[in-house]
């Protein structure tokens, strides 16, 4: 089964400290996405990285003693072990100091100012230096950075500047030709109507530092590190150099996944980028809210961070997955609570799935000796059962098609919540009694088997190390054919399976003294 390509991005992150659960939660919904999509018969192609240059870099290097280039290799080190940690499994990682970049970079600013869409010219506005950003007085919020809220000053800089205005207008076409290219909607109008309000040409080089790409052919600037930044998405598929076969077969993205932060880097400078090299622009642009502290946005500047790594020691990266791409709806911010984390791993962790699995397989052991019996034809609550498991995969394939993350784990939940009625509506324990309704309870414990590999292959995007752990206890670690998507047609568990009961799949936390 072949699908089609399917590339999907994360932004590249900040090396100026250690990420925190918020970048956690745009890799690890990404990863998620590109597993489920690979499992669904795509070729899945899933990069991420670091963006390693621009004056904060430079400071949180001096700040701590350090070159650029030191404090970026520790950090990004940092950045690859946390992936490692979640089970994030990317297909590649570019780090914007790599030559493999640089190159494209340089390549893409020449090919711009050839053909006139960088310009040289002297400017004066207001500079925000957290953001690196010029703005013209009516873009301003009260006077001050419309993205970080701090004040900005007057600067004068000779400047490199790229011709964003010209694409103003094929860019709104673009946007209202596909209503799906900026996701959600929300973020979509922001964006029509900050095109609409006008596009100044965009400032692209800096002499304020040093800590960039220089302009190749004036040394005395460097390149603004958005337009840097943004070119990672190519540069990863070695667009432009002399093997292209990646980016022949993976451009354009399908999905640039990111928090709404940085939203109109993606679906203003990008794609105006883009149509000036005469390149496709990205399928979709999609925002997710922000994870957010009680004391507000989670961000390093605060620091008010939780760090993942403190988090999978104490509750396993599973959990910490599912609490995540459960908890975050798809579209708006949402707090994060440890009370929150606790109480869905004890509830639909430990409660609906562990229990399930568990006294399933206890079942299965106790009243046949752990052999999986066929199932007779169904009759009560068997039938509704059966009828969700199959429509379950389609189900949360439509919501992962919308990227709506929590939704397909809600309806892989539904189906685990209707395993668990039915254990209680047959009541194997009563059927063990009569030795004449053997058969019945043969169909009941065949049903809930099968039910328990459903539920652990549409699980095993979301939660990685979930699924070898099952196939131990219901005796298929080796039966491949009977883990995978195309075998989620009911009834293919093999009669003559042999189960053995392991350690519960999630503990519950003891909320009394282990918050
Ligand atoms: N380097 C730029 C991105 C360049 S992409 C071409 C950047 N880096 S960042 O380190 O600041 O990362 C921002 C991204 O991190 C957000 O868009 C989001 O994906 C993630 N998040 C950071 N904090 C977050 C929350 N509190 N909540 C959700 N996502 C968060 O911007």
């Amino acid at each position: 089964m072949h699908k089609g390509k399917f590339y999907i991005t994360t932004p590249i992150y900040y090396p100026s400290d250690n990420l925190h659960i918020g970048h956690a939660y745009t890799t690890v919904a990404a990863d998620a996405i590109a597993r489920f999509k690979k499992m669904t018969g795509y070729d899945t192609r899933f990069l991420t990285g670091s963006d390693e240059h621009g004056q904060k870099i430079e400071r949180a290097a001096k700040s701590k003693g350090m070159t650029p280039g030191q404090h970026v290799d520790r950090i990004v080190a940092g950045f690859k072990l946390l992936w490692g940690r979640l089970e994030v499994e990317y297909d590649d990682f570019i780090r914007t100091t790599e030559p493999r970049h640089k190159k494209v970079v340089v390549t893409l600013f020449q090919k711009l100012y050839d053909q006139g869409d960088i310009y040289k010219a002297s400017y004066e506005g207001w500079y925000c230096s957290p953001c690196e950003a010029f703005w013209v007085e009516s873009k301003l919020d009260q006077g001050a950075c419309p993205d970080c809220g701090r004040p900005v000053e007057m600067l004068q800089e000779e400047s490199y500047f790229f011709r964003m205005s010209k694409y103003a207008g094929r860019l709104l076409e673009h946007i209202e030709a596909h209503p799906e290219f900026i996701q959600p909607p929300s973020r979509r109008n922001e964006m029509v109507s900050f095109i609409k309000s006008g596009l100044e040409d965009l400032c692209v080089s800096r002499t304020t530092f040093n800590w960039g790409i220089p302009v190749p052919f004036d040394h005395k600037h460097v390149i603004y590190v958005w337009i840097d930044a943004l070119t990672n998405y190519i540069s990863a598929l070695g667009y432009g150099t002399e093997d292209d076969s990646l980016y022949k077969k993976y451009w354009p993205a399908d999905v640039h996944l990111m928090a709404k932060d940085i939203v109109r880097f993606h679906s203003i400078i990008w794609p105006a980028l883009l149509m000036a090299a005469g390149l496709e622009l990205p399928r979709q642009v999609v925002a997710h809210g922000w994870l957010m502290l009680e004391s507000g946005k989670m961000s390093k500047s605060k620091g008010n961070v939780v760090d993942p790594h403190v988090l999978v020691d104490k509750y396993g990266v599973d959990a910490i997955r599912y609490y995540l791409l459960r908890e975050l709806p798809f579209g708006s911010d949402s707090y994060y609570s440890e009370d929150a984390l606790v109480e869905r791993i004890n509830k639909d962790l430990a409660n609906d799935l562990g229990n399930l699995v568990s006294r399933s397989i206890a079942m299965v052991e106790k009243y046949f000796g752990g052999i999986v019996q066929p199932a007779a034809a169904p009759e009560g609550p068997d039938q509704e059962l059966i009828d969700l498991a199959e429509q379950t995969p389609l189900a949360v394939e439509e919501c992962m098609d919308r990227l709506d993350l929590s939704s397909a784990l809600a309806a892989i939940w539904r189906l685990v919540g209707r395993a668990n009625k039915y254990v209680d509506e047959s009541a194997p324990w009563t059927l063990a009694k009569d030795p004449a309704r053997r058969d019945r309870l043969s169909t009941v414990m065949y049903n809930l088997s099968e039910s328990l590999r459903f539920i652990t292959i549409l699980s095993s995007p979301f939660m990685p190390l979930l699924p070898a752990r099952v196939w131990t206890q219901l005796g298929i670690p080796d039966r491949h054919e009977l883990q995978i998507w195309e075998s989620l047609s009911w009834g293919k568990l093999p009669p003559g399976t042999v189960v053995k009961r392991g350690e519960g799949l999630f503990p519950r936390i003891d909320t009394g003294t282990n918050k």
